[in-house]
């Protein structure tokens, strides 16, 4: 029967077994499978093991420089590129999001294989797909690499090789295998983010000033639903551990307010956070009043620009999760 400590002996040593001195690639993107599926690598072969973390400047505030640390406190060879300019470049005057995800997608595959291509001995391409992915993809397209996880024509043109080590396995048990391997618990327990970021949840044209204003608000929100904690079946649980996921989301409107005696005329966002077991239907999160009391103050207190604060109760369906 399924172990987690079993899994992590016999994949090493499969691994091992199929790598040899092999150079590997992957990419890692701050979320539980691909980190989970790195050290796993890391622990069967060790420096033949290069990952790469693309910063499209769409991730929270200081998710980059906070993820890259985690990854070099883990022992990982990570190289982070920060493409950024590109990114904001490109998305210039973009408001349809199906246009936004492409452009995004197709920007994160140029980065990425450009610098894969740098490490010329390179013969496997590790990705950190797991078993519902598969599912997913196989049904809708046909192949087997989810788009989000998609890096282009790479394994061709580069001549490599898929090695998908956590294929079998359900969110879940990747979890049970990152604790096994003694990852910190809070990459192990993080939320699921988007792989487009911060970019579906700015309605309309994406600036960076308009991004900076959105992690600002996203900062105080997730600092606060870790923060506050209510009971569980008698123990202390945060609201952060008691959400699947959580965001904010700026909206592209301008509202009337009052600060001081001033009126104002700015910007609203909306609270987004949600319950679910997969993603595939979800339930808005019933959050204490007083803690939404809380978050809306300091949002509006300080981040300069927002003066009004709304929470989403749509449930998926007919909603979506993400706005865009
Ligand atoms: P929706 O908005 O469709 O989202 O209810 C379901 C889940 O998928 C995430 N999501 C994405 N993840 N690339 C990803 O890696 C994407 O393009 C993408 N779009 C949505 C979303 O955050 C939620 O967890």
């Amino acid at each position: 029967d399924w172990s987690p400590a079993s899994f992590v002996d016999t994949t090493v040593a499969e691994l091992k077994a199929q790598l040899g001195n092999d150079r590997v690639i992957l990419g890692l993107s701050g979320g539980v499978d691909s980190s989970v599926c790195a050290v796993l690598l890391h622990r069967a072969i060790g420096k033949n093991l290069t990952c790469i973390f693309v910063d499209h400047g769409m991730l929270r505030k200081n998710e980059f420089r906070d993820v890259l640390n985690d990854y070099e406190c883990l022992g990982l060879n990570v190289i982070g590129v920060d493409a950024s300019e590109k990114f904001f470049k490109e998305l210039e005057g973009v408001t349809e999001p199906e246009q936004k995800r492409k452009i995004i997608g197709k920007g994160f595959i140029d980065v990425f294989d450009a610098e894969a291509h740098k490490i010329t001995d390179a013969r496997w391409l590790a990705q950190g797909t797991i078993y519902p992915d598969r599912i997913e993809s196989l049904n809708i397209t046909g192949k087997v690499i989810k788009s989000h996880h998609n890096v282009g024509g790479l394994p061709e043109k580069m001549n490599l090789r898929l090695c998908e080590p956590l294929q079998w396995l359900f969110k879940d048990e990747v979890r049970r295998v990152g604790r096994q391997l003694g990852m910190p618990e809070h990459l192990i327990t993080r939320h699921p983010f988007p792989g487009p970021g911060l970019a579906v949840r700015i309605l309309g044209d994406i600036t960076r000033e308009k991004v900076q204003v959105l992690q600002e608000a996203d900062d105080i929100f997730i600092r606060g639903l870790r923060e506050w904690t209510t009971e569980v079946d008698g123990r202390q649980v945060s609201l952060y551990d008691q959400t699947w996921q959580a965001g904010v989301v700026l909206l592209p409107i301008k509202s009337v307010g009052v600060m001081g005696d001033e009126r104002t005329y700015e910007k609203a966002v909306a609270l987004r956070a949600v319950t679910s077991q997969d993603a595939m239907t979800a339930d808005w999160a019933h959050l204490p009043y007083e803690f939404m009391a809380q978050v809306s103050n300091d949002i509006i207190n300080k981040v300069k620009g927002i003066n009004r604060v709304c929470y989403d109760i749509s449930s998926k369906p007919p909603s979506t999760i993400e706005w865009e």
